[in-house]
């Protein structure tokens, strides 16, 4: 938990076009600022910021939001972690509440071991292109095989040189800790010494989402092979193999940007295909992935598609590894590389676009590639047939969305030649099972909800008030603050000024009257419980709001008028701005408010009518009947009130 003070003193620190600017190359235009929006593809900027709003707004895919917002989206960051990102940037020291003193040494040692890596992870670096060994080994063994030397940098890719603690012996005598670099697994304790893990081995730095360096691959050079051709990082404070994949950071702009993520299996692999122009690739590290990383990709793309190599004898046991992703909900392709090919030497062996055409040509469906996979084999065996169509039916179960489902199902049946029918069946009995053995089990850590939860936002189309609500919500937001009326009070002379946002608040709870829609009624209690405490309300607050949807949905709102008299201006019309005219605008939209609010209890009142005249009720229908008329006589002024200004 981040304080309250803390956020606020990150809110008032993050200057909007100098957050965005970061990532969005902007132009002044007036008094606001002009780019390309980065959430979808435009030639045209239609992305705008607004530094004194302090929110972007995007007219071409709706996207809006304050500084936050943005981080959160771009980044792909959860709200507590956007707040860190900026406290970051504007050296804002960001005090969580409730650590305890454990907290706290187990968070220094975490910084320890990665100031530690990113050191180590440099001076493999200057080994492998300043060092004679480096030179001469390593970086001859990149070029046999083909990499740039851009490729090598754009991957960090280092050498650890032969000498068997040459690692270790520089980082104390540097000031790292021992602990650390046994800690890292950077280097072993021995009988009597310590040793280098990495020795004599080209290295492949494991970076984090963001660019940290958490751990390391090392590739043997040596034909020999008495040791491993891979040694990789041991599990740590830092590292953990199963949350993370290879090459995430390098990739993850181009898995956004082409809503895909390919994956292979190794670290050449990975550096290949971005030789080839493929930037969106990650590999699982010669592992089936794990649920984690797959939620870790899911967060950028929800479709995947595996490259796997011709000859591999694992490939149906890799097949189990899909199930994971199809559970999590993402659609799963996969690519079958020509016999005896990986991605990293096919994609060496013809030309770029070849390449890209293989893929784009022989990019099947998982049901269709698993059929014909296991098919072949089944061939005219109805046994083996039956088990085929189970293990296939048992990876459709596990697809959480049902049109998905259905759409496999479909395929499966015209694949296999089995009618849907039997397949639903199938699917449902297994599903049973599952759902089961789901209900007598304790819940599992990872089974807790994850925050923050994002509610879907449900706009009910069919209730007049939405639009009524929404007015009343956009003026608070704009103009809650600002004064509305003043009156000199009888027996003082004192003057009293009401804000807007007494005027409303009043308005409305002395009628009783309520928001339909969810975060309209959430933003209006806040207002209320303001007026009722006689605080004042901050223009800025909402759009700064601590509940991202609620700062999302005011800087829509906001955005919203500066759309509007930009049209206005374009017209080159003297409009009156709309605070000129507040004494007009407000009371109308209360009115409004009020008659859409009416007319849907009205028409409550006539359903309720008609169920109690067919039950024969004599005494509801007579208070139906009253409170219809009253309604409606009260519609009558409303409208009378609303008819005159209109008229004026
Ligand atoms: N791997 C590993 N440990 C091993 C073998 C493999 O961690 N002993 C992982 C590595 O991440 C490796 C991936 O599995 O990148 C794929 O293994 P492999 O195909 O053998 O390696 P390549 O990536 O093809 O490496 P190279 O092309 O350099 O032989
Ligand atoms: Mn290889």
């Amino acid at each position: 938990m981040i304080d309250r003070q803390t956020v606020d003193r990150i809110l008032d620190a993050a200057e909007i076009v100098d957050v965005i600017q970061e990532f969005v190359p902007l132009k002044k235009r007036g008094v606001n600022y002009l780019g390309l929006c980065p959430f979808h593809n435009e030639k045209t900027p239609s992305f705008t910021v607004s530094p004194s709003k302090e929110i972007f707004k995007c007219f071409g895919c709706g996207k809006a939001g304050n500084a936050v917002n943005f981080i959160m989206e771009h980044e792909h960051l959860n709200y507590p972690d956007a707040l860190k990102y900026l406290a970051r940037k504007y050296h804002i020291e960001v005090v969580e509440k409730e650590l305890t003193s454990e907290d706290i040494e187990k968070q220094n040692e975490r910084e320890s071991l990665l100031v530690l890596s990113a050191y180590a992870a440099r001076y493999f670096s200057e080994n492998l292109f300043h060092s004679d060994e480096g030179i001469s080994v390593g970086l001859s063994y990149f070029k046999e095989r083909g990499f740039m030397q851009s490729t090598l940098k754009k991957f960090d890719i280092g050498y650890s040189l032969e000498k068997r603690d040459a690692l270790s012996k520089k980082a104390v005598d540097d000031g790292y800790k021992l602990d650390f670099l046994l800690k890292t697994g950077l280097s072993i304790q021995g009988e009597e010494r310590v040793f280098d893990r990495f020795s004599g081995r080209v290295i492949f730095p494991i970076h984090s989402l963001s660019g940290q360096v958490l751990g390391f691959g090392g590739r043997i050079l040596k034909t020999d092979a008495k040791t491993a051709k891979y040694v990789n990082s041991p599990e740590s404070e830092i590292y953990h193999k199963s949350r993370i994949v290879y090459g995430i950071f390098q990739a993850r702009k181009a898995v956004t940007q082409f809503d895909k993520c390919y994956l292979v299996e190794g670290y050449t692999d990975v550096m290949s295909l971005h030789e080839a122009g493929i930037e969106n690739v990650v590999a699982s590290s010669g592992t089936s992935l794990t649920q984690e990383q797959v939620r870790l990709i899911k967060r950028f793309t929800p479709n995947i598609t595996i490259l796997y190599d011709g000859d591999a004898a694992g490939i149906k046991a890799s097949l189990r590894g899909i199930d994971i992703i199809l559970e999590e909900g993402m659609n799963v392709k996969i690519v079958l590389l020509p016999d005896g090919e990986d991605p990293d030497s096919y994609s060496k062996k013809v030309s770029n676009e070849e390449f890209l055409k293989y893929l784009s040509e022989n990019e099947t469906d998982f049901i269709r590639f698993k059929t014909q996979l296991l098919l072949e084999e089944a061939k005219n065996d109805p046994v083996m047939k039956a088990n085929l169509i189970r293990d296939i039916v048992r990876s459709i179960a596990v697809i959480p969305e049902t049109i998905t489902q259905t759409i496999y199902i479909k395929e499966c049946s015209s694949q296999m030649q089995i009618p849907e029918g039997v397949l639903y069946h199938e699917v449902n009995k297994i599903r049973q099972q599952k759902s089961f053995q789901d209900k007598n089990r304790y819940p599992r850590p990872e089974d807790l909800p994850v925050p923050p939860p994002v509610i879907p936002r449900i706009i009910k189309q069919e209730t007049t008030t939405f639009f009524s609500e929404k007015e009343i919500i956009r003026l608070l937001l704009k103009f809650g603050s600002t004064e509305f009326e003043r009156r000199i009070r009888g027996e003082d002379g004192q003057e009293e000024v009401t804000t807007v946002a007494d005027y409303i608040v009043r308005e409305i709870i002395s009628d009783d009257l309520s928001f339909d829609d969810q975060l309209y009624a959430r933003i209006f209690e806040e207002f209320r419980f303001s007026v009722e405490q006689g605080i004042f309300v901050e223009d800025r607050q909402f759009v700064k709001h601590e509940d991202p949807e609620i700062s999302k949905l005011s800087a829509d709102i906001l955005s919203e008028s500066y759309q509007l008299s930009r049209i206005w201006k374009d017209k080159q019309t003297y409009v009156e701005t709309e605070d000129m005219k507040l004494k007009d605008i407000v009371p109308d939209a209360v009115l409004k408010f009020k008659s859409d609010k009416i007319k849907v209890r009205l028409k409550e009142i006539m359903h309720q009518l008609e169920e109690a005249v067919k039950s024969g009720d004599q005494e509801k229908i007579l208070a139906l009947q009253k409170s219809d008329q009253n309604l409606k006589m009260a519609m009558r002024m409303i409208s009378e009130k609303l008819g005159k200004r209109i008229i004026l």
